[in-house]
């Protein structure tokens, strides 16, 4: 198991994050909460070829809500919506090409998706990474960075003006308990200077998407914005960056669907709507984003810079001009819609 993960037992219980832990929280749970029906409302997660973005795409599609599923790779994503229209019996479930690692083509897919789409009512940023040695991408961006958190600032940013003007929208992202042990590092980005610790930089960018998510809860009062833990889920990403971890925790860890269940609930949920903006939550509870040493907490004012920081990084990667995107290219062009 990893030293992050190791101490976050010590802090929260080994049990809290666990199928054990899940079942211990959802005797709290309001079943009535996911009683709904979302027909007519779109909502667009990444990630969704698999694991616990393939689980809520499902979890959705049975609602009747129209899933946009963001995917970097046809073939997966092709298959993973074949699986969702069957099971859920709801065909209004599509897929678009984007590697969320380019920060330019986040941009173009943003720009293309909201002339073609008059609204979205929820952004699910679900997909996340943790590539284990440094990589940098055509851009120069660090590649977990470059998914994790510039890619994730650029697509919700990109999207608001279509958000903001749909009904009822929210902003869900998925972090990670992880990011407990991380206090916000606004140096050294690109985790240039000293020793690659993949870990520690993925638990940093998930420290860094909550951030973003209380910053734009307090500057975006059209828009429900929140950041969730999953707990720890039986998936490909843990299977293949943890596998000792993996194998260590069998038959403990969480289902996808268990690891899907808040970003459901934040997603579709009355109840999730009425909650402040910006929060981080946990088993469908607004959790705090600090363990009790709170040595992880940040001045407000460096909060702010982040933010400024990640404009600047996002506002050199964008294209030129709007009216420039090519309709082909890896966008909405390839979609199945
Ligand atoms: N499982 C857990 O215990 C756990 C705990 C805390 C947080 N999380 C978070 O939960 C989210 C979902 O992960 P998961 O556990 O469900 O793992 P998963 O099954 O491996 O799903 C990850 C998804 O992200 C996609 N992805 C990765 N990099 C991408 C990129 N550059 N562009 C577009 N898509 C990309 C993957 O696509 P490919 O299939 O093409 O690789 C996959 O669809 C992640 O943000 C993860 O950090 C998971």
């Amino acid at each position: 198991m990893s030293l992050y993960r190791n101490i976050i037992s010590f802090f929260k219980g080994i049990h809290e994050y666990t199928r054990n832990g899940f079942e211990t929280a959802s005797a709290h749970f309001v079943d009535s909460d996911l009683d709904v029906s979302v027909v007519g409302r779109s909502f667009m997660i990444t990630g969704a070829n698999s694991g616990i973005g393939k689980a809520a795409a499902i979890a959705i599609a049975k609602r009747g809500g129209t899933v946009h599923m963001v995917c970097r790779n046809w073939e997966r994503a092709e298959q993973a919506r074949e699986d969702i229209c069957r099971e859920t019996g709801n065909k209004e479930v599509y897929v678009h090409l984007l590697d969320m690692s380019e920060a330019q083509k986040v941009w173009e897919f943003a720009e293309l998706f909201k002339k073609r789409y008059r609204s979205l009512n929820v952004l699910i940023n679900n997909a996340g990474c943790m590539v284990t040695s440094r990589e940098v991408s055509t851009e120069g961006f660090e590649k977990n960075f470059a998914t994790n958190t510039l890619g994730v600032y650029i697509l919700t940013k990109g999207l608001f003006p279509l958000l903001e003007r749909s009904s009822n929208p929210r902003v869900i992202t998925v972090s990670a308990g992880d990011m407990l042990l991380q206090k916000l590092r606004t140096t050294d980005l690109q985790s240039e200077k000293g020793p690659y610790d993949a870990p520690m930089v993925y638990a940093q960018n998930k420290r860094q998407q909550v951030v973003m998510t209380q910053e734009w809860g307090k500057d975006h009062a059209g828009v429900h914005f929140a950041s969730a833990h999953p707990g720890w889920a039986d998936t490909a990403a843990v299977a293949a960056t943890t596998p000792r971890f993996h194998r260590l925790m069998q038959g403990r860890l969480r289902t996808a669907e268990q690891g899907a269940d808040t970003l459901v609930w934040l997603a579709v949920s009355n109840s999730a709507g009425a909650t402040p903006s910006g929060l981080f939550f946990q088993d469908r509870q607004a959790v705090p984003a600090h363990l009790p040493l709170a040595w992880t907490h940040s001045p407000a004012e460096e909060e702010l810079a982040f933010m400024g920081l990640l404009d600047e990084l996002a506002a050199s990667s964008r294209p030129p001009a709007a009216g420039r995107f090519r309709l082909s290219g890896q966008s909405v062009a390839q979609s199945s819609v």
